[in-house]
């Protein structure tokens, strides 16, 4: 599908996640307009049941549709892993997904046909990625851990120190000695924790985002970058404080003070077609 409208384009995530995405974006794809919805006050998803996440995913999009976004971009692999095909089925936009993008810089990476994927309970259970890696590589070799304490760090604004440092030993001891050499960041969190993810795993193991890609698939979706340079007007919603997002979003950026608006989650079923809401 070819977006040719000058419609911004939605991306969302449970909370700070997508902005590893949205960084991303801005820097590959710098002509467009984003709408960023972080659901800070849903999160984490990754610790829910499926047809919650499926419901929350949903109400997201419709919400960034009403708002008038001509693509969307789940910058959650947790939603990307539970809700995409019902995304797909519900909303008629061109929709990206994470974890396409993600295996296809993992198998690009590989040496050894070893690959980890640190991810979110809900993703784990899913078996999205092991189904994808092996659906283009029959052989590979792949290894799932959950890390559900990254995203409640990464949300509290802890990215390094004693703490995080231990819970990565905790989660990643056994990846290390199995000798992968590619690990997939399967929750876009985790990019943001990546320093000391590398310190641990040392240099010979490939660190794969899903950002880069992704922002390679929306530049096909979008076509060529124009010659004359746009100035962006990008808006940021969240479902609850804004202060942390605030800040956080404008380290991540590097932008100047960001300024997201809160929005009620509670009103979200509204933006939702009668055929769902139900
Ligand atoms: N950043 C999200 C992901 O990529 C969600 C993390 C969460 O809310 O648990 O999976």
């Amino acid at each position: 599908m070819t977006l040719h409208s000058s419609a911004p384009i939605g991306v969302f995530d449970s909370g700070l996640g997508g902005l590893t995405v949205l960084r991303e974006l801005q820097k590959h794809v710098p002509e467009r307009h984003y709408l960023y919805l972080g659901d800070n006050a849903r999160c984490p998803y990754g610790t829910k049941g499926a047809d919650t996440i499926r419901r929350y995913a949903l109400e997201c999009a419709h919400f960034l549709m009403h708002h008038g976004v001509g693509a969307l971009v789940v910058a959650c692999n947790t939603a990307s892993a539970i809700a995409y095909s019902a995304l797909v089925k519900e909303c008629s936009l061109p929709i990206v997904s994470t974890i396409d993008p993600a295996v296809r810089a993992a198998l690009k990476a590989t040496k050894n046909n070893r690959i980890a994927v640190l991810c979110t309970n809900a993703t784990c259970a899913s078996g999205v990625y092991e189904a994808a890696l092996r659906s283009v590589r029959g052989d590979v070799d792949v290894v799932t851990q959950p890390c559900p304490l990254f995203v409640p760090l990464v949300e509290a604004g802890m990215l390094s120190g004693e703490i995080v440092e231990k819970v990565i030993e905790l989660y990643l001891a056994d990846i290390r000695r199995r000798g992968v050499d590619t690990v997939i960041l399967g929750c876009t969190h985790y990019p943001l924790l990546v320093e000391s993810i590398r310190a641990f795993l040392g240099e010979g193991v490939a660190i794969v985002e899903c950002g880069t890609e992704i922002a390679r698939e929306i530049r096909a979706l979008v076509g060529p970058a124009p010659v004359v340079r746009v100035t962006r007007e990008d808006k940021y919603f969240v479902t609850d404080e804004v202060g942390q997002f605030n800040s956080l979003a404008t380290t991540v950026l590097g932008s100047d003070g960001i300024q997201a608006t809160k929005v009620d989650s509670l009103t979200f079923a509204e933006y939702l077609p009668q055929t769902i809401a139900s």
